[in-house]
């Protein structure tokens, strides 16, 4: 088939680049000439494990093609994905839909012929009647349908989701359309993707009701670690004694900081908007979001606590700033809260995160990248680790320790209270 993808970032680049490699002709699309021009270089924009290899495969073959000309693309393809960002609007907790609305309106110029435009980017439930309206100004309803197929896939293992999704949803009343859907995703069914179709609605709509629940699966079980913390209980404990019953399920349950990421701190504000707009009071998914706001205060007062209230001149070590491994998307990360906090309050940071340095703190004083965990904890006076890369998962701090005393805060729970009690080290830990 002959697909257009509109933007390429995290969703666009790796769907585009899967779409190709099933066999389909996949044009993307991006206003950001620097990663069109990265892209055609062979150079790879984000950091996305596996990505590159798939990505120069498909290119070189040319069924994955890289453009700015939005017209030639259009022209070129029967169905286009719209996967432009949808992050909070900046004076409200909603969805901010300028991008959606500014790619859709910019398509349905160049609507030549009968396409399908297939909404993937997280956008609130009515919002497909609106896309459909804008389009309606400048093309007849003949020559488009509008539908919704949300995308599930996680950065990190971005590949491995769209090969293998645990279901593929789609939201559209056109039967015609649907069938054509089905037989894009057939590789993928085949494989044993369940394919759920229902209206445009509801599945806008099932996309956030995801992300809600999960987001609230770890609110919930980082409550639980605070509890744990007072109650000498092991979370760890706690989170596989619920998970074993089914009705619960083990996956999301790991205490940790505060969730962040491109999605569920935006997801969680953005649905209770549209429970607002829609005057439904979606209590619960609001109270998430505050015990998640709490949460990043909680853990900046315990690593107060751990250095006894004594900050100034402090020096701390950030293994990994990510909000999660395997990625370089720092947006919602509990780092980009606590680095510059405890900077003010006059501490020294190192910091370590196997994607590479971040802009984000590039203007930042008193910080610095170094470019392994090692040399990023000389010295220090707390190791914080932040993210869970595989690579911190058997440090051997015991040299390091030998040099100068340190404390570590592992906010991951990587290592074993016992051992590394036993080994010596004053480490503390979540919920343990
Ligand atoms: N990142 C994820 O893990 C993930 C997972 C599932 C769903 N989503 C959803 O998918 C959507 C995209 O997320 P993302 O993380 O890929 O965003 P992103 O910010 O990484 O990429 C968006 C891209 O769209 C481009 N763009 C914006 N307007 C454009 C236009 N008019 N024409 C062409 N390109 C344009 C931007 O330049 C950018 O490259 C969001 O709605 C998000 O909620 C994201």
């Amino acid at each position: 088939m002959k697909i257009c993808m509109v933007g390429v970032g995290y969703v666009g680049l790796v769907s585009g680049a899967c779409f190709a490699d099933l066999g389909n002709v996949v044009w993307c699309v991006d206003k950001d000439t620097k990663k069109i021009d990265m892209l055609n270089n062979n150079q790879i924009p984000i950091f996305e494990p596996g990505l590159d290899e798939l990505v120069n495969k498909n290119f070189n073959s040319g069924r994955l093609k890289f453009t700015t000309n939005l017209n030639l693309a259009i022209k070129s393809s029967d169905i286009i994905f719209i996967c432009v960002g949808t992050p909070t609007s900046k004076k409200r907790r909603s969805a901010d839909l300028q991008y959606v609305f500014n790619a859709v309106s910019e398509i349905s110029e160049h609507i030549n012929k009968f396409k399908i435009i297939v909404i993937k980017s997280t956008v609130p439930v009515t919002t497909g009647d609106k896309i459909e309206k804008i389009i309606l100004k400048k093309k007849k309803k003949k020559l488009f349908e509008v539908v919704s197929n949300p995308e599930f896939l996680r950065e990190g293992e971005a590949i491995r989701d769209f090969r293998f999704p645990d279901r593929i949803i789609f939201g559209s009343n056109s039967k015609k359309v649907t069938k054509k859907l089905v037989s894009l995703y057939d590789p993928l069914i085949k494989k044993g993707a369940k394919f759920f179709s229902t209206n445009r609605r509801g599945a806008e709509l099932i996309k956030y009701a995801s992300n809600a629940f999960l987001a609230t699966k770890i609110s919930y079980i980082n409550e639980m670690a605070n509890l744990c913390e007072k109650t000498g209980v092991n979370i760890e404990d706690v989170s596989l004694g619920i998970g074993l019953d089914k009705r619960i399920g083990s996956r999301f349950l790991r205490a940790g900081p505060a969730f962040g990421g491109s999605c569920f701190p935006k997801d969680t504000k953005a649905i209770t908007v549209a429970g607002d707009l829609f005057k439904t009071d979606l209590s619960i998914i609001k109270s998430v979001i505050k015990s998640n706001e709490k949460r990043k205060i909680l853990l900046i007062e315990k690593v107060k606590k751990i250095l006894s209230h004594k900050i100034k001149n402090k020096k701390i070590a950030f293994l990994g700033v990510t909000f999660k491994p395997n990625t370089d998307d720092m947006r919602e990360s509990s780092s980009l809260s606590m680095i510059p906090f405890l900077l003010t309050k006059g501490a020294k940071i190192t910091y370590y995160d196997p994607s590479g340095e971040k802009k984000e703190f590039s203007k930042l004083k008193n910080i610095s990248f170094y470019n392994n965990a090692r040399e990023a904890c000389k010295n220090v006076d707390l190791v914080i680790i932040h993210t869970e890369w595989d690579e911190f998962k058997a440090l051997n701090f015991k040299k390091l320790y030998k040099k100068k005393k340190f404390k570590i805060y592992d906010m991951r729970n990587l290592y074993s209270v016992e051992l590394m009690k036993r080994k010596g080290f004053d480490y503390y830990s979540i919920g343990r």
